[in-house]
């Protein structure tokens, strides 16, 4: 994608081997995105993520057609977003992909409620069921019982979730959201982080989400690009950028970040070969995407393992003291039955 005349000149320049400030230089033209492939699994969320001027707005607005790429495709299912008329991007927009900015765009002169339904309201949903969903999203985001106030009484941390709330109430299968939770102030932010993750955790949409900030791409994503010039140097989980960093920029990117923050319980887990495991039994129990940094003073507390459980409450693995320091030293997990697990002799001598 390119910003300027010299469109062609500009994406060979770069595909030579060009940089991007050399190349506006020369032919006054940006290549916002170059060399940006990815794909997204239905129900994952996405992380697009980089400096500011990385590409990553660009790149987002061309996944919903804001704009048209110079050169490439985008697939939504099967059709290509990429070569749509403005009526069937419209269409793509109302029913198929929505977005949610960093500044909300919400309506100040219309209630919260009326707010959350303006997206369903367009697509032509009539008043009471468009209600009905309206407040079904008002209380997924805590805001039940609020739909009557006017967007400028809200606070920025509010109004946020109101146009999260929209997001969610329109029903697109796909949310673009560029950098949403910036602007927060970070004890807000880390709220709205904890209520995406309840979320997506009930809805499983699939989310492409841009941050500039890694502790929320590895928070929040399942997978993250990082851009760099408006390239996809790589893309990943936290552990790949950890473990395999494409390039040194990666490496420093990540050398910050707390292993036990990115690491989840998943990875320090023993699988169990038969799940039976009853809801009563008084252990702790956390779910796979748990960080292994809760884990832990769990495990202290407990004075013994850790349940891993679906769900449904199902019981997917433990976790041991011992199965943490081999997974940091990445040494073979063994397969234990679930008897093993629920005898108490087994249990002591695992502590
Ligand atoms: N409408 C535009 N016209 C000209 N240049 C643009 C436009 N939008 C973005 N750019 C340029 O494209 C590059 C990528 O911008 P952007 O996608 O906004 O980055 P990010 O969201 O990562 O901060 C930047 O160099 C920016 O200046
Ligand atoms: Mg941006």
């Amino acid at each position: 994608m390119t910003f300027g005349r010299h469109s062609k000149q500009a994406l060979d320049m770069r595909a030579a081997g060009k940089s991007k400030s050399e190349i506006e230089q020369l032919t006054n033209t940006t290549v916002a995105i170059h060399d940006a492939s990815f794909e997204v699994k239905q129900g994952e969320t996405f992380v697009l993520i980089g400096l500011s001027g990385s590409g990553k707005s660009t790149l987002l607005r061309c996944l919903n057609g804001l704009i048209h790429p110079t050169q490439g495709s985008v697939f939504l299912n099967r059709e290509n977003i990429a070569t749509m008329s403005n009526k069937q991007l419209q269409e793509v927009r109302r029913n198929k992909i929505g977005m949610v900015f960093q500044n909300v765009g919400l309506l100040p002169n219309r209630s919260v409620l009326d707010n959350v339904t303006f997206g369903l309201e367009i697509q032509g949903v009539g008043l009471k069921e468009r209600t009905k969903k309206g407040e079904a999203a008002l209380e997924m985001v805590n805001l039940q019982g609020q739909g009557h106030k006017k967007i400028d009484q809200l606070s920025g941390g509010m109004q946020q979730r109101v146009g999260l709330a929209r997001a969610l109430a329109t029903g697109q299968e796909v949310l673009l959201m560029d950098e949403p939770f910036s602007a927060l102030d970070p004890l807000i932010r880390r709220e709205m982080q904890k209520l995406f993750l309840e979320i997506q955790n009930e809805v499983h949409k699939t989310v492409i989400f841009v941050t500039h900030d890694l502790d929320e791409a590895f928070r929040l994503g399942h997978r993250a690009a990082v851009m760099k010039d408006g390239k996809i140097i790589q893309i990943g989980t936290a552990e790949d950028f950890i473990s395999e960093p494409a390039t040194d920029y990666i490496r420093q990117l990540v050398q910050d970040i707390d292993y036990s923050k990115v690491r989840k319980a998943e990875c320090a887990m023993i699988e169990v070969k038969n799940n039976t495991y009853k809801q009563e039994s008084p252990v702790h129990r956390v779910s796979r995407d748990c960080p292994l940094r809760d884990v832990l003073p769990l495990i202290a507390e407990n004075n013994g393992p850790i349940a891993v459980v679906n769900g449904e409450d199902q019981l997917e693995g433990i976790i041991t003291v011992e199965s943490i320091i081999s997974s940091l030293t990445g040494s073979a997990k063994q397969a234990y039955s679930e008897e093993d697990y629920l005898n108490p002799k087994y249990r002591k001598e695992m502590v």
